[in-house]
């Protein structure tokens, strides 16, 4: 099998992503001695997803997302269905904050097959939650992209080891229901069910100095440019206006959002969870 390029496909409001599937393609760019970078292929905001993605049997494709609710971004999910593999080599990683990943990495596996990909690894991995900056705080560190990096190794040495030729009848097992698949039902401390969908991040004016930086990042557009503390577009809670705004001007001060992270916090933030690795 020869591998041309090694693809890093990411979507990744607060970055955490981005960085775990940058070391698995290094590794395998490493373990494969392909001289050319890995290509980046940024699909975040709507800038980024004007074209389509296709690729070919010659790529490998790690391709990342963050578990929302338990699940694949549902709102960028239609996005997602339309990327060809092309025969490609696929590699689903998802990023989850300590809590859990539930049917997210199951979810991904099969929106990649009916893509066209042919999936011969994929992990769980996890990163700083974006409500939080305990919950899993810090992560990834150096261990875990140290773990990413000797995952794209392997994954590269099984390819040089001639096992993936041949995949005819092979499926990658990942923990997970498979489809229909649930999201996650947060509760309240009433035992409620925790409903945050109409919800938008709040603008500090005396410090905000107007470098539409907020509107530039956010995966939903959803941010009136001319005017950041405006917010007229559907809010996903992705936190990459609150924690990547220069000026710390932004966040969250609802009631129900602050009760649910509060809670969040309370109960996932120990033991902190290990990074998970599946092969076919
Ligand atoms: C709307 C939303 C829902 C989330 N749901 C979960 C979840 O169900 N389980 C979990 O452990 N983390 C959850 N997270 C946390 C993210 O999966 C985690 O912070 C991830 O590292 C973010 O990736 P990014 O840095 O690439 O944006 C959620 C985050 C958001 C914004
Ligand atoms: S990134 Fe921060 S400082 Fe810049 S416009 Fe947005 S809220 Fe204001
Ligand atoms: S407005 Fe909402 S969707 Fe947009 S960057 Fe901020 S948290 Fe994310």
């Amino acid at each position: 099998m020869k591998i041309g390029r090694v693809v890093a496909l990411f979507f990744s409001p607060t970055l955490t992503t981005k960085k775990y599937v940058l070391s698995i393609a290094e590794g395998i760019r490493e373990a494969l001695k392909i001289e050319s970078a890995v290509l980046e292929v940024d699909v975040t905001t709507p800038v980024k997803r004007n074209a389509v993605p296709q690729f070919v049997d010659t790529d490998i494709v790690v391709w990342g997302v963050p578990v929302y609710i338990g699940r694949v971004p549902n709102l960028i999910a239609p996005f997602f269905k339309q990327i060809k593999g092309g025969g490609a080599l696929g590699v689903p990683v998802v990023v989850y904050g300590n809590r859990a990943y539930d049917d997210a990495l199951i979810e991904l596996r099969d929106i990649m097959v009916d893509g066209g990909f042919k999936v011969v690894a994929g992990g769980a991995f996890v990163g700083e939650h974006s409500f939080s900056y305990t919950l899993g705080g810090g992560r990834p560190n150096m261990d875990d992209l140290q773990q990413g990096g000797n995952f794209g190794m392997q994954i590269g040495e099984e390819i040089l080891s001639g096992r993936y030729n041949n995949l005819e009848g092979k499926e990658l097992k990942v923990p997970g229901n498979p489809y229909p698949y649930a999201f996650y039902n947060a509760k309240s401390k009433q035992n409620k069910s925790i409903d945050i969908r109409k919800v938008k991040p709040e603008t500090n004016m005396d410090i905000c100095n107007s470098c539409g930086i907020c509107a530039m990042l956010c995966p939903m557009g959803a941010i009136n440019v001319a005017s950041c503390a405006d917010v007229p577009g559907i809010c996903i809670k992705c936190g990459a206006c609150v924690k990547r705004c220069p000026r710390n001007a932004k966040s969250f001060t609802d009631p129900t959002y602050l009760e649910h992270k509060q809670i969040l916090e309370t109960n996932f933030t120990e033991p902190a969870k290990e990074n998970e690795l599946f092969f076919v």
